[in-house]
């Protein structure tokens, strides 16, 4: 990274916003008059307003229609430091994005009380002063960062007013009447409010903005479409490179999916777990550290965000040298009986709990009939034993968030009724520890889980990850084709 030049005049004609480490060089007068001039009208003019910019104002109808009369506040957040002067990559808050498509950082949306709903109303940071030497001297200028909208273009894309951020605080001090923010995201604008907000009301706001998402609009399903492809893609990328991992590590898989993502989307929506032989059992294995050995399971959880920050969820669990051992086949066959039976169980008007119910009750099943677990099957599930081995939840919402939907209130969600348009992921898996004593050794250091994402339509299900193989015999015939 190259050191920043100094302010010529620090004071300038405006505040400069950031300035690093107190130790700029000097700028000639000459220099800074030059920097000034000379510089072409870039204003981009007649832009169409984003794809989902009608969705994203029926979505701030909604939220305005729960919260009559009340300012609500909803920051996109803040870049977060990672070391020194560097920062981690920027991802806007996902109340911010479904409520305006846009995921500029540092951004505000204020909806404000008008007649019988709200206006809305975004507060960003403009273009670079050119005068005071913002674009070059400070360390969020244009010339460092990039360009960004001005205001104007803004308002064409976001087909909402946009107003400069760095007012935002005073003039959200500065007006009367009751004010709900999204905590957690902008300490700065939380601190502005502080004396004015409620920890349990602005809880009411994020909870009401997660229940928002539980049913999701035509865009939203299409870009989780996409998500969802681009993910197989990764899927068919990884399994052409096995060998390579084989002979380096579970970081050539981790590797191989990102660049997928990242070339076709955003980023992963979460990170990948890539759980080589007993790694599998490991639920959240993201170190990815582990060599990757033929005759045993390479459990790939993993998923592509898109540029518009939908992520899909979906896990295969492949055998590294293509084909399943006998055991290996067993778990993984129950694993997929329980999937199946999960699925089945995802419709509209079904409870929530009825995918999870199903697909337990086959892997409790199994461990009994395996001997593992001591029968009779209810007395296993009304104690809950086989959770010994199957160890997570069945599934979750999904959507901008990997787990979507998690402030949304028991009653609306985990105890409540499947609806079209709701999206889903249905995973269960069977996990025996390397140092389970209880289970033959055999059984020892295998983890099995089999996931995909499910829409819920008017009549059932579609499985929105099918085009990836789930049955044994399938996904053993896929890796050979890919293997070629
Ligand atoms: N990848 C996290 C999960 O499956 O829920
Ligand atoms: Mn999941
Ligand atoms: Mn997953």
């Amino acid at each position: 990274m190259t050191e920043q030049p100094a302010p010529e005049n620090p004071e300038g004609d405006e505040p400069i916003k950031q300035r690093k480490n107190g130790l700029y060089p000097t700028v000639s007068d000459e220099l800074a008059a030059s920097m000034k001039s000379g510089w072409a009208d870039t204003e981009l003019r007649d832009l169409r307003p984003i794809e989902q910019a009608g969705e994203a104002a029926a979505r701030r109808a909604a939220i305005s229609a729960r919260f009559p009369g009340e300012r609500l506040v909803i920051p996109a957040g803040n870049l977060k430091t990672r070391s020194n002067d560097t920062e981690y990559a920027f991802r806007a808050s996902t109340e911010y994005v479904h409520l305006t498509g846009d995921q500029t950082e540092d951004a505000v949306l204020v909806l404000e009380p008008s007649g019988e709903g709200h206006t809305a109303a975004a507060y960003l940071m403009p273009r670079s002063n050119r005068e005071n030497g913002e674009f070059w001297l400070d360390g969020m200028g244009e010339l460092w960062v990039g360009r960004r909208h001005s205001l104007g273009e803004a308002e064409q894309l976001l087909g909402i007013p946009c107003l400069d951020v760095r007012t935002a605080a005073d003039a959200l001090k500065a007006l009367d009447g009751p004010v709900r923010i999204v905590r957690g995201h902008d300490a700065g604008i939380e601190a502005a409010l502080a004396d004015r907000t409620d920890a349990g009301r602005d809880d009411e706001l994020k909870t009401a903005l997660g229940e928002l998402r539980l049913v999701k609009d035509a865009f939203e399903i299409g870009e989780l479409q996409k998500a969802v492809d681009s993910t197989v893609r990764g899927f068919e990328d990884v399994v052409k490179v096995l060998d390579k991992a084989e002979a380096t590590s579970e970081r050539y898989i981790e590797g191989t999916f990102f660049l997928r993502a990242r070339v076709e989307g955003n980023d992963i929506g979460y990170g990948s777990i890539c759980a080589a032989g007993p790694h599998a059992t490991t639920l959240h294995w993201v170190r990815n550290d582990g060599a990757v050995r033929s005759g045993e399971l390479l459990l790939l959880d993993a998923g592509v965000e898109t540029h518009t920050l939908y992520t899909a969820d979906v896990t295969r669990t492949l055998p590294v040298n293509g084909t399943y051992s006998e055991l290996q086949r067993k778990i993984y066959d129950a694993v997929y009986e329980s999937q199946e039976a999960g699925i089945a169980a995802v419709r509209p008007g079904a409870k929530y709990r009825d995918f999870h119910d199903a697909s337990q009750r086959v892997l409790a099943e199994k461990l009994v009939e395996w001997g593992l677990l001591e029968g009779p099957v209810e007395h296993v599930l009304e104690l809950g034993l086989q959770r010994r081995f199957t160890l997570h939840g069945t599934g979750h919402m999904l959507g901008l968030d990997v787990h979507d939907c998690a402030t949304a209130r028991t009653e609306t969600y985990v105890g409540g009724v499947l609806e079209p348009g709701m999206v889903l992921t249905v995973e269960p898996g069977l996990y025996f520890q390397p140092d389970d004593l209880t289970v033959p050794a055999e059984y020892r250091g295998i983890g099995v889980r089999i996931e995909d994402d499910i829409l819920v339509t008017e009549d059932g299900n579609r499985n929105m990850s099918a085009a990836l193989p789930r049955a044994s015999g399938e996904v053993e015939a896929w890796m050979a084709r890919l293997k070629g």
